[in-house]
């Protein structure tokens, strides 16, 4: 039974979702999987979005089994590639799918566990910043017409962004974001969600400016592991010694299934603005709440200089124009 009073957030009892259409990239594992789950169980439709279609048909799979009744659907999405992100997007905006409306999506999809030397996409760019942050800017960009459409008087559809707390640990190097001079996973890491949050932040402001209706909000999910996770066949699996060496962390950390509600409350509850920054309450782990993130991705030079790092790398400016026109 629920013990929250009225008017307060109950992550296991999300307002209604129905009639709702919601992306998430990254969908077939972790957050990724388990925010389309908390969706789907609230009645909205979700397009669960991968890049390999066994991992992907896999998730679809246990979703369904565990939410009876789910409105779930599959789409091949990789965010390292813009020729996948292109095609993607095409289809949600041709309608391909039932439903034509797009009410938000979760850019999740993300390398956590970044390559030892630097790597590139097939398209010459560096692999964890392309994944990170540059697909997503490339998404957003294809998908904006389509939220901006969608927008009505009771919702104004929402992006959100994964951040995260590694952000306020690390440097960023905004003339060497392709990390040509240097590398390191770890560097890869931070620069690439520095990059997804200061997208985050750019993109609320450009918005505005634009007085468009979609919001875009920037959150995170604290340190959320495998090994405090349920078990979902084809989806969550781990073995023993991550199950205890998992436990052994758990003073700081949480399940991905408990991450994911930040994300997810980041997406649906109506109160949040657009530009807010959200985390778990004990910073790794707890019920989501308002942050104040790192200063370098709300450094209006730093957001100027990834988005403009963004345009020239995919040669793709974000449609706002053609967006007001449609969303009127
Ligand atoms: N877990 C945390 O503690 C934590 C903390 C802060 C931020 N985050 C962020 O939260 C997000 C999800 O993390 P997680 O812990 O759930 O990671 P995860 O369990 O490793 O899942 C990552 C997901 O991203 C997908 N992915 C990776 N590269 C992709 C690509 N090129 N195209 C499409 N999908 C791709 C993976 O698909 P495959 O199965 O095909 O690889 C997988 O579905 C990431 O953005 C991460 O940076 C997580």
């Amino acid at each position: 039974m629920s013990t929250t009073e009225p008017g307060e957030w109950d992550p296991s009892h999300l307002p209604p979702q129905d009639g709702r259409t919601y992306l998430v990239t990254g969908a077939n594992a972790g957050v990724g999987y388990f925010a389309s789950e908390h969706l789907a169980r609230a009645g909205a439709h979700v397009i669960m979005s991968g890049r390999h279609p066994n991992r992907l048909a896999a998730a679809h799979d246990a979703l369904e089994a565990r939410v009876p009744g789910a409105s779930v659907e599959t789409l091949l999405l990789d965010v390292a590639n813009p020729g996948s992100v292109r095609a993607a997007a095409a289809s949600v905006r041709g309608g391909l799918f039932e439903r034509t409306r797009l009410d938000g999506v979760i850019f999740n999809a993300g390398i956590v566990h970044t390559p030892r030397v630097r790597t590139e996409t097939r398209d010459g760019r560096e692999l964890v910043f392309s994944t990170n942050a540059l697909g997503h800017f490339v998404l957003g960009a294809e998908l904006l017409v389509s939220l901006a459409k969608s927008a009505t008087s009771r919702w104004t559809p929402r992006m959100v962004w994964l951040g995260s707390i590694s952000t306020r640990m690390g440097a960023f190097d905004p003339v060497d974001m392709q990390l040509e001079r240097s590398y390191s996973g770890w560097k890869a890491y931070v620069q690439s969600k520095v990059a997804a949050q200061a997208l985050g932040f750019e993109a609320d402001a450009r918005l505005r400016d634009a007085r468009l209706p979609v919001q875009s909000v920037v959150a995170h999910p604290g340190y959320s592991i495998g090994g405090r996770t349920p078990r979902v066949t084809g989806v969550n699996e781990p073995g023993t010694v991550k199950r205890i060496r998992d436990l052994l962390q758990s003073p700081i950390a949480q399940g991905k299934d408990a991450g994911a509600r930040t994300i997810v409350r980041a997406l649906v509850d109506p109160s949040i603005s657009s530009g807010e920054y959200w985390g778990p309450k004990y910073l790794t782990r707890g019920p989501a709440v308002r942050q104040r993130p790192s200063a370098t991705s709300v450094d209006p030079e730093v957001r100027r200089r990834v988005w403009e790092a963004c345009e020239e790398l995919s040669g793709i400016e974000w449609p706002f124009q053609k967006a007001v026109r449609a969303a009127r």
